[in-house]
């Protein structure tokens, strides 16, 4: 992001507090935004000109408060165009909510120069405002005061709205942030329960009695490794009974993935912790499907599990019965993901959904295809196109990758119903491929692999840790599922 220079002319204090302005275009003779008068903005022309402002996408003039509690202060972000896609308002929010931590300032006027946002796009606007204002999950010392956001354009519905759905990812980005030591199934089940009692949700959380009745074979084994026991975290967001049929979201939850006896090389584990983000994507989503009252029946489903190479873990060569009766063949522990979801989606086929989606840390190999740009999507082309079109409506993005029968040919085991991996081509897609197994074709679903879960180092818009990429794309699809 290129920045301007910030040295300016000192601002006149005003009562509310730190003016953020937002703006299209800076054409040579453009009238002054509102709350500027003739004069303020003839000299702030002059200053853009020998700054490199010209809001241009990234953007940045500012011009600090004389004194914190002065309330004084300008800043402007530039858009780069009426055309404003959402991770522009993302991004232009997170620098702003730097800068305003930087200068300890709690109250802001956020106005749009030059564009007019529709309101989904105001509302990315505000979650990604007061999301960002509360980011730094690794921000030492003490807490800052809450930020008071005006955001012209804001009505107060979707205002309130914004701030459950900031306070759902704040909360499960702390979770997903915590480390294997600290958060183990168990934990995330109980975490889990609290959010659900919270926001009237119904959860139950099944053990590893509860699992060995259920034939959950698979998520067992994954766990048998491990001295962590592990769980299934049902959540239900339940309207009134003989409604439609309930949209589910399922999610990987390993909470930490050394690849078992198929050990990862230590580069590869040390960001294992966030193998759990599909399933903290998948509980942020409930929650603010439960928050705001969502129309329609929305069940979660967290497969939880610790990946470890303990003296019971699951060898390579191992047939594993899976929930569905499916035989199983491991020959890499490290595929473990796949395993936890078999038994997860049958769990959720049985609850006859209108539709079904999976978000998991999946493969590398989506990561190699497609960067941490956009996520990879395949499954059925209904569900696959409606998550793609809420990508572009959230900015998480997702693209598609084919599910072609012939690529089933690689999963074949001459000693089980299916093997966990394939000779190593196509490495997204043959997970794509093997969790079709565990649906029947009657029930529209599609698979998420995640490329885009957590940040690896602080940059101007994000702080390191799990950014829970998911969350929103599953909200908007399940707000935007055909009735
Ligand atoms: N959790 C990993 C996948 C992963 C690695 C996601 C790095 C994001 C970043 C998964 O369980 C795994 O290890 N997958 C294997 C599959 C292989 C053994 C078929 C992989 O991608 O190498
Ligand atoms: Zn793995
Ligand atoms: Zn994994």
């Amino acid at each position: 992001m290129p920045r301007a220079k910030t040295t300016l002319p000192r601002a006149r204090p005003s009562a509310g507090g730190v003016s953020v302005y937002l703006l299209a275009f800076l054409a040579p003779h453009s009238p002054p935004p509102p709350g500027i008068s003739r004069t303020q903005w003839a000299i702030l022309l002059k200053w853009f000109s020998t700054t490199r402002f010209t809001a241009a996408w990234g953007d940045l003039a500012s011009c600090p408060p004389s004194t914190p509690s002065s309330g004084a202060g300008f800043i402007f972000a530039g858009l780069g165009g009426n055309e404003i896609h959402p991770e522009t308002l993302i991004k232009v929010a997170s620098a702003i909510s730097k800068m305003l931590a930087e200068w300890k300032i709690n109250a802001v006027n956020v106005r749009v120069c030059g564009a007019k946002l529709n309101d989904a796009q105001t509302r990315t606007l505000a979650v990604a405002l007061f999301t960002a204002a509360k980011s730094d999950p690794h921000q030492r010392g003490k807490p800052l005061p809450p930020i008071h956001w005006a955001i012209e354009g804001l009505d107060p519905n979707s205002e309130r709205e914004a701030r459950l759905v900031s306070a759902a990812l704040i909360r499960s980005r702390k979770l997903a942030n915590l480390s294997g030591n600290l958060a183990p199934p168990e934990f995330i089940a109980n975490a889990a329960m609290k959010i659900a009692r919270e926001r009237h949700m119904n959860c139950e959380i099944w053990n590893p009695a509860r699992l060995r009745k259920e034939n959950c074979h698979a998520l067992l084994a994954v766990a048998q490794g491990s001295a962590n026991e592990p769980r299934l975290i049902i959540l239900k967001h339940r309207v009134r009974p003989g409604g439609p049929k309930p949209l589910i979201l399922v999610g990987k939850t390993i909470t930490f993935d050394s690849g078992g006896l198929s050990l990862k090389p230590p580069k590869s584990m040390e960001w294992m912790k966030f193998d759990k983000c599909g399933g903290m994507a998948v509980l942020a989503a409930m929650e603010m499907i439960a928050a705001l009252k969502i129309q329609r029946p929305v069940i979660g489903i967290l497969a939880a599990a610790e990946n470890m190479p303990g003296h019971r873990a699951m060898r390579p060569g191992d047939v594993i019965k899976s929930r569905s009766n499916k035989l199983i063949e491991v020959l890499n522990t490290d595929a473990e993901g796949r395993l936890v979801l078999a038994d997860a989606l049958s769990v959720a086929c049985d609850f006859k959904p209108a539709a079904i989606v999976d978000f998991a840390t999946l493969t590398g190999a989506a990561v190699a295809a497609l960067g941490h740009v956009y996520s990879a999507v395949m499954g059925d082309d209904s569900v696959v196109a409606s998550l793609k079109e809420s990508g572009q409506r959230t900015g998480e993005r997702v693209w598609p990758l084919p599910l072609h029968p012939d690529y089933a040919k690689a999963i074949r085991s001459p000693f089980a119903d299916l093997k966990n991996t394939g000779d190593g081509a196509a490495g997204a897609i043959i997970g794509g491929i093997f969790l079709r197994a565990f649906v029947p074709r009657t029930i529209p679903w599609a698979h998420v692999d995640l490329t885009n879960a957590w940040e690896e180092k602080p940059s101007a818009f994000a702080a390191a840790g799990a950014n829970l990429f998911g969350a929103q794309l599953a909200l908007d699809w399940v707000r935007n599922f055909p009735k």
